[in-house]
């Protein structure tokens, strides 16, 4: 979604997203936080802050931002965690975490190389020494579309990607009470070359890039990939 779509449709997400399997992705990441030791962890492009009420039930000490303020107020209700409205390729907080995580797909939400590399020098600059960076990265770079119907909402989807500006383009229209919203989202979709050299080009070492929530090495086929470096 658009900055505009995730403000008209923030108090939708949770219904939308009610049967993504987020405790199989928590599973995954305390996995890797406790690997390393991490307990005070920020959370960028938080949104509703489901990942982090479910770290906070682990007795994590969770930090969140988001662009998106109508995301943070619903995150707000469900989690003790200080919330930020920021963007997360310019943000600046006066405190270093052990660990950042950046969850579905929002990384993906930056369009440009230049902006990715703003973003990864923002986390590197508040990670500890040997802190870890965790992005969860959407790599689809097919053409589709699907409808779903939730309890209030109907929702149908199309997808196009462009390998020339390696830009996903989805067109959705949500039916909701109150009438029709129509909303296109763009993501850039990063191969694992890229992920690779960006993330070394910043200064992160000891890079894995997994496929999915599983301890698996990533191929270009991969759903998901889990790109993990470590300051
Ligand atoms: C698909 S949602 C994911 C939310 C949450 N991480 C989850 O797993 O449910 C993407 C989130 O990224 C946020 N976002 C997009 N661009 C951003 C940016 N430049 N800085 C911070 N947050 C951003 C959106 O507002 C939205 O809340």
């Amino acid at each position: 979604m658009e900055k505009e779509g995730y403000k008209k449709l923030a108090k939708y997400y949770d219904e939308i997203y009610q049967n993504k399997d987020y405790s199989n992705e928590i599973k995954f990441l305390i996995e890797i936080l406790n690997k390393h030791n991490s307990k005070k962890i920020l959370d960028v492009g938080c949104g509703t802050g489901t990942h982090i009420s479910l770290l906070e039930k682990a007795d994590f000490e969770c930090t969140g931002i988001d662009l998106n303020i109508e995301m943070l107020k619903i995150a707000n209700k469900k989690v003790k965690a200080k919330l930020l409205q920021a963007n997360m390729s310019d943000f600046n907080i006066d405190e270093k975490f052990d660990a950042i995580i950046c969850m579905f797909a929002s990384f993906n939400h930056l369009l440009s190389i230049r902006e990715s590399i703003k973003a990864l020098r923002c986390f590197y600059k508040h990670l500890k020494k040997n802190g870890i960076l965790i992005l969860d990265l959407h790599n689809s770079k097919t053409k589709g579309s699907k409808e779903d119907n939730f309890k209030n909402i109907y929702r149908k989807m199309s997808w196009d990607y462009n390998s020339g500006t390696k830009i996903e383009t989805t067109k959705v229209v949500f039916r909701v009470p109150e009438g029709l919203i129509e909303d296109k989202h763009l993501m850039r979709i990063f191969s694992i070359n890229e992920m690779n050299e960006l993330l070394s080009g910043v200064g992160f070492k000891n890079i894995q890039i997994l496929g999915g929530y599983k301890q698996k090495v990533a191929n270009g086929d991969s759903k998901n990939l889990e790109v993990i470096g470590q300051k």
